[in-house]
């Protein structure tokens, strides 16, 4: 038994593991664990806090239902929470939740089983036969309306059809991507140099939230509805009700079936285990629930979920397929990515051909030989993970896979960091990689903002017209009208945009120009500090070093960048076209906000906090606004902001940014 201090400690170690993985998974749509190990985590995390009730905490992880609100919507409270689902994972935990429906119930009552689909909840309002509303489940209580993107989805009726449904009624469903359109949508995206979305499901909840409505119409998503809810229900059961629903023009699946007991439950949820290989679309489990409404009100529901449901999850799929071979791929900053060719296996929904190795340590800890053959695995990522080998398969006298000791691309002997664990080209002003890299990153958004991006890059580099950053200030109309894509006006374009990149103040320029280890926040310190790149580039290791936040690695990282002459000759021509190598002035750097209007809107904590917020921006030269309208550049948002506020911005496309946004805007 687990001491009073030690479950303390894990406690809070489980709170803040569990609200960053919800982060992770619920704001940023970039799960980094399985969802397997996010329940373990969360179980654990229940237990301890059942055993240790004086430890308990109203913001802990294990009382939320998770959050995916975005302000740029308006909010709608749901007449009925939206809860969540109790998971299991084996049987006997199926065999207690079936007990434990027994000893409430003691009639015969039925199971209805239904894939548990892989997507983003949706809640729809009906009124006599119309469509009125779409909300996403947001925090359960309270969710975004998403009525204008949720009409584009073709499944979903906006009209019903047939009659005899109830005059007002609700109904709840999966929005979700299909496998075939999720691979033409992440076709399109590396196409037009666009991430790709890590899964299906990011791929419908990140739909959902799109601002332009007509791009979602092009997203092919499609709707599974599981749950109707009504003041006035049709009939006594909810698999009947659904079979009503399939009348009005419901999307029903085929596949839910009415059981007689928890045993056919069983063979429904094996029957699953492989044939949801064969399914257009991801399930990632069953959903068992009551049949009979009388009796699901009489189970009734937890704070988070309801007593005559569960859902059984399968745990992540995994194949064996053979190692081909390895390549290795440069990265811009020159670091080699070893990615493993794969004999071609069908893994979830997708045809598996490669996975990342990571690093040298990663194979080295697999043992990783030539021709082995692996077990795969697909967590939140595209690319999925070798997760082991099977040794019994290896053939004798296999070799182990060496990491390549040069660079693939331009055969320079490779560099290792002796604390990390990855390799580097150290050919970083001629590896082609790292040139395009380069270059790419100095006209990144962050950056120099030019646009363009990796394609535009590629063109030019393979044109002979650009081999480092300098060059894209010589280039001239001429050079580019000839190019296959560039017509006149995109010409015309790109050199407004690099002409006008002249004027980026110094610390973007500092980032731009890509010294290792230097990121956004270094370069403002540097600036901040040295005020000239002159100055930067005289400064001794001793004096970099003196700065706060500037350590060894840094330093090291300048001193070898600016002693390198080929660098100072970039810095010159640099200066030569007239880039800002030097801080402007207090004062200047004060009025950031150049006359922008702003509306403030919402609880910020305290009145004074939110007068503040108004006082710094007129203090950094720009306007404070009353009311919403096409002329107005940002609303800055609070909790509770004003809702007509919202719908003008949302209407305007004025961006919608919260306190700690507004605050780095003026830092
Ligand atoms: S029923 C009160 N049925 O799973 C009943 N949910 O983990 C609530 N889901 O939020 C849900 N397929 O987004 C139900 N056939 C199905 C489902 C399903 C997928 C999702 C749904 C829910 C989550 C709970």
């Amino acid at each position: 038994m687990i001491n009073k201090e030690s479950a303390k400690k894990r406690i809070i170690e489980l709170r803040f593991l569990l609200h960053e993985h919800n982060y992770k998974y619920y704001v940023l749509s970039k799960p980094i664990i399985s969802d397997f190990n996010y329940d373990t985590l969360l179980i654990e995390l229940i237990n301890l806090e059942k055993k240790f009730p004086e430890f308990a905490d109203s913001n802990s992880p294990s009382v939320r239902v998770g959050n995916d609100k975005n302000l740029d919507f308006m909010q709608a409270k749901h007449s009925f929470p939206m809860l969540s689902l109790g998971n299991t994972y084996n049987e006997e935990e199926l065999i207690d939740f079936d007990d434990r429906i027994r000893k409430i119930i003691k009639d015969k009552f039925h199971y209805v089983c239904e894939l548990k689909f892989d997507g983003a909840s949706i809640n729809l309002k009906y009124e006599n036969g119309k469509l009125i509303q779409a909300t996403t489940r947001g925090d359960g209580s309270e969710g975004d309306v998403v009525t204008a993107n949720i009409k584009t989805i073709k499944s979903i009726p906006l009209i019903l059809q047939n009659k005899n449904f109830p005059e007002e009624f609700e109904i709840r469903g999966e929005i979700f991507m299909p496998h075939k359109s999720f691979e033409k949508l992440n076709k399109i995206r590396t196409e037009q140099n666009k991430t790709q979305f890590a899964n299906p499901r990011n791929a419908a909840s990140g739909s959902l939230k799109l601002k332009n409505s007509s791009e979602l119409a092009k997203r092919e998503l499609d709707c599974f509805l599981y749950y109707f809810i009504s003041e006035n229900l049709p009939t006594n059961s909810h698999f009947e009700n659904l079979e009503l629903c399939k009348n009005w023009g419901f999307k029903i699946s085929e596949h839910t079936k009415r059981v007689d007991n928890i045993n056919d439950v069983f063979e429904y949820i094996n029957f699953w285990k492989t044939e949801r290989k064969n399914l257009p679309y991801d399930i990632d489990g069953i959903v068992i629930k009551v049949d009979n409404i009388h009796f699901q009100d009489e189970l009734g529901n937890t704070a988070k979920a309801p007593r005559w449901a569960i859902s059984y999850k399968y745990k992540a799929e995994r194949v064996l397929t053979q190692l081909l071979s390895v390549d290795f791929q440069v990265g811009r900053t020159g670091a080699i990515t070893p990615v493993a060719n794969l004999k071609a296996v069908h893994l979830a929904g997708t045809t598996v051909k490669r996975a990342s190795l990571h690093n040298s340590d990663f194979i080295k800890n697999l043992n990783l030989h030539e021709n082995d053959f692996v077990y795969i695995e697909k967590g939140g990522e595209i690319i999925p993970k070798i997760i082991e080998v099977e040794k019994n398969k290896r053939q004798d006298n296999s070799k182990p896979v060496e990491f390549t000791p040069s660079c693939p691309e331009c055969n320079t002997l490779l560099n290792k960091i002796p604390d990390e664990s990855i390799h580097y080209c150290p050919n970083t002003n001629n590896c082609p990689p790292q040139i395009k890299g380069k270059i790419e990153h100095f006209i990144s958004r962050k950056a120099m903002d030019i646009g363009g991006g990796e394609a535009t890059v590629e063109l030019l580099y393979n044109n002979k017209l650009i081999k480092n950053i300098a060059d894209l200030y010589y280039l001239e109309h001429s050079d580019l009208i000839n190019l296959e894509r560039f017509g006149k006006k995109s010409a015309n374009n790109l050199l407004k945009s690099i002409n006008e990149s002249k004027a980026t103040p110094l610390p973007k320029v500092l980032y731009a120009i890509g010294i290792r280890y230097v990121g956004e926040t270094i370069a403002k310190i540097l600036s901040k500090y040295f005020k000239t790149i002159d100055a930067l580039i005289k400064a001794s290791y001793e004096k970099l070093i003196e700065v706060d936040e500037i350590g060894e690695k840094i330093a090291e990282s300048i001193i070898s960048f600016f002693s390198a002459d080929e660098n100072i000759e970039l810095i010159n021509r640099l200066k030569e076209v007239g880039l800002q190598f030097e801080v402007e002035t207090e004062e200047q750097n004060e009025q950031n906000l150049q006359n922008k209007k702003f509306v403030v809107t919402g609880n910020f904590g305290t009145s004074q906090r939110r007068k503040e917020i108004g006082e710094l921006v007129e203090k950094f030269g720009g306007k404070k606004v009353s009311s919403v309208s096409k002329n107005t550049d940002f609303v800055i948002a609070g909790e509770n902001p004003g809702g007509s506020k919202i719908t003008k911005a949302n209407k305007n496309n004025v961006p919608i940014i919260n306190e700690a946004e507004f605050l780095e805007m003026i830092s």
